[in-house]
């Protein structure tokens, strides 16, 4: 698959991530829309560049069912059908449980999980109707233990991811592809936050780049780096109890 000529949606385009996607996409002779809640990044990211790909910048808060209903809507009468959706929009928020608050798990399910949702609601019946599209959603290698401090938004990459795969089974009768994106650590406004040593913290710029190999590609699961996939996939084998034990260890080493 390649980009050109296509109709790409971006959501969570105006930092991180999403910021250095939109970057390289804007670089192909693509339509590209471009969606996140500070629309005035994403309209001076189009006045600002010289692009070769056209820019659509769309306001557009994921976690809310009427706004992306309408985004849709608008972008369907403007722009026209979406070939590839790449849902990126996402929130992390670390928690001590002394500071125990649902509010944060509101907000973290309402953008990683129902932001999916709510877009592939509107997405799912024009890409059956014609037969073809790419869904992909972004998860996290965080998605398959709960990491204390961050259990929130590890359930919420746990339920994104297993919400994707049981899609992508379903979708594929009617050539709707729907590819897993997982990255490890990068370094974005995100994980500027943390704490703690990210181990393998990669730049926005490769981890875009590595994205978008995959989904030319048209990978299942687009998950990097190398590294912290296997510790992931290691650690995601290890039986609760030694599990909790080496959590414990750690934390007391914080
Ligand atoms: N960085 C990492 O190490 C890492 C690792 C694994 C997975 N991920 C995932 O990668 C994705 C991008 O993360 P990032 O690190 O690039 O984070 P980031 O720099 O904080 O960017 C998050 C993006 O999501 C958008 N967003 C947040 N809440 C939104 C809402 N309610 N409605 C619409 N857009 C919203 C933000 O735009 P506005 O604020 O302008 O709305 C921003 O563009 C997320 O899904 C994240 O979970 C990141």
């Amino acid at each position: 698959m390649d980009f050109i000529n296509k109709t790409i949606l971006l959501t969570g385009a105006s930092s991180g991530i999403g910021k250095a996607l939109a970057e390289k996409l804007s670089r192909e002779k693509c339509k590209l829309i471009l969606c996140s809640r500070r629309v005035d990044i994403l309209e001076n990211f189009k006045n600002t560049n010289q692009t070769i790909a056209e820019i659509f910048p769309f306001k557009c808060d994921v976690s809310n069912k009427e706004e992306v209903k309408n985004t849709y809507e608008k972008i369907k009468n403007e722009i026209g059908m979406l070939d590839i959706a790449i849902l990126n929009a996402g929130v992390g928020h670390r928690m001590k449980v002394e500071n125990f608050d649902s509010k944060l798990a509101e907000e973290t399910f309402g953008v990683n999980i129902f932001g999916l949702i709510y877009w592939i609601e509107n997405i799912i019946p024009d890409f059956i109707k014609n037969r073809s599209g790419i869904i992909a959603g972004v998860s996290s290698l965080a998605d398959n233990r709960g990491y204390s401090g961050s259990g929130f938004y590890c359930a919420s990459k746990s339920a994104a991811t297993i919400f994707l795969e049981g899609l992508r089974v379903e979708l594929k009768p009617y050539g709707v592809k729907v590819i897993t994106i997982k990255p490890g650590f990068v370094k974005t406004p995100m994980t500027d936050k943390n704490e703690f040593k990210m181990p393998f913290l990669m730049s926005p710029e490769k981890a875009a780049d590595i994205i978008l190999s995959g989904l030319r590609k048209e990978k299942r699961i687009i998950q990097f780096p190398l590294p912290t996939v296997i510790s992931s996939r290691l650690i995601g084998c290890l039986p609760s109890f030694l599990y909790e034990f080496m959590m414990t260890l750690y934390d007391k080493k914080k």
